[in-house]
């Protein structure tokens, strides 16, 4: 299901991962655990596609198949596609700079005589020909964009430790967003939402917002969102840090319940000690990489 191979992400000079290497199945609920600082975060966040990894001619992430590395772009640095970005730009910017030169010092000379057709073009062809390439350039980067951003939208949910819903629209409006965003039929999302907040024990609040939810409720929501486009995979990054005991081990039981009613996959960051020890496998991450 995921398969990640020698990923290294820098902060300036700081490297915080130092080579991960990780391999998930389906159905398989993983837990990482760690001192504050050793990476998990953003080891989530890369395998969630929200962040890229740093280029490095061996590494590899494939997530159910779909080469991750390639979709952001990041093993493709030296890719045609970039280097000729470089060069145009590079060469229309010195092209411009002679061309304002030449425009300061010998302005009246293009305006004289029969070299004026010859002038015109030559000033503006290269302008004009470099505004087309970008537009070509700039089109075909949104659409790798959307590629990746459906591919998450799709395949991919996350729980965050603070909810992350919008406090203006209500239990039931926050839980169809992902699914609005994809496309869907707004009656079917609807209908699929109430089902799953009823699920999760919220039949009774659907209609409230999110002040007007317990911690607890207010996390099960978030979790109703990130089911609503039924992803094969969920990302969480401590989703109980923020919960009393009681809240907490409902929210467990119910990862394992989803799991076994939908064969999720569940990659957990958790300093829950408990949490960690229920997974199917804890990983330990010391300093950026994993130790065990
Ligand atoms: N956006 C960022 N810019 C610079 N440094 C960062 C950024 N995000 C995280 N870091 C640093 O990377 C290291 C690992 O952070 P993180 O992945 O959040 O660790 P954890 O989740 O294990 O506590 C920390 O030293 C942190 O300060
Ligand atoms: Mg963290």
């Amino acid at each position: 299901m995921i398969h990640a191979k020698n990923i290294h992400k820098f902060y300036d000079k700081l490297e915080v991962l130092k080579g991960v290497d990780l391999h998930i199945k389906k159905g398989e609920i993983v837990s990482i655990v760690g001192a504050s600082g050793a990476g998990k975060t953003t080891l989530l966040q890369i395998l969630g596609t929200l962040d890229k990894p740093d280029h490095n001619a061996d590494s590899s992430l494939t997530i159910n198949g779909r080469d991750i590395l390639e979709l952001q772009n990041v093993q493709n640095k030296s890719s045609k596609q970039e280097r000729n970005f470089k060069i145009i730009t590079w060469t229309g910017s010195i092209y411009i700079i002679l061309l304002a030169v030449y425009l300061l010092f010998f302005r009246t000379k293009i305006f004289d005589d029969t070299l004026r057709l010859v002038a015109s073009i030559s000033l503006f062809l290269p302008i004009i020909s470099m505004l087309f390439y970008y537009n070509r350039y700039f089109k075909k980067k949104s659409k790798q964009d959307k590629v990746l951003s459906d591919f998450r939208n799709l395949n991919l949910g996350f729980i965050f430790q603070f909810h992350q819903l919008l406090p203006e629209f209500t239990a039931l409006e926050n839980v169809c967003i992902p699914a609005h965003i994809a496309g869907k039929k707004p009656s079917e999302t609807e209908k699929e939402a109430v089902k799953l907040l009823t699920y999760l024990g919220l039949s009774h609040r659907i209609n409230h917002k999110p002040s007007e939810l317990s911690g607890g409720e207010q996390q099960r929501v978030a979790v109703a969102r990130a089911l609503i486009n039924k992803p094969d995979v969920i990302f969480a990054d401590e989703p109980s840090g923020n919960l009393d005991t009681h809240s907490a081990e409902n929210l467990h039981q119910l990862f394992f319940q989803l799991r076994d009613e939908f064969g999720q996959t569940f990659v957990i960051v958790t300093h829950n000690e408990e949490l960690a020890n229920m997974a199917d496998r804890k990983l330990v991450m010391v300093d950026g990489q994993i130790s065990n």
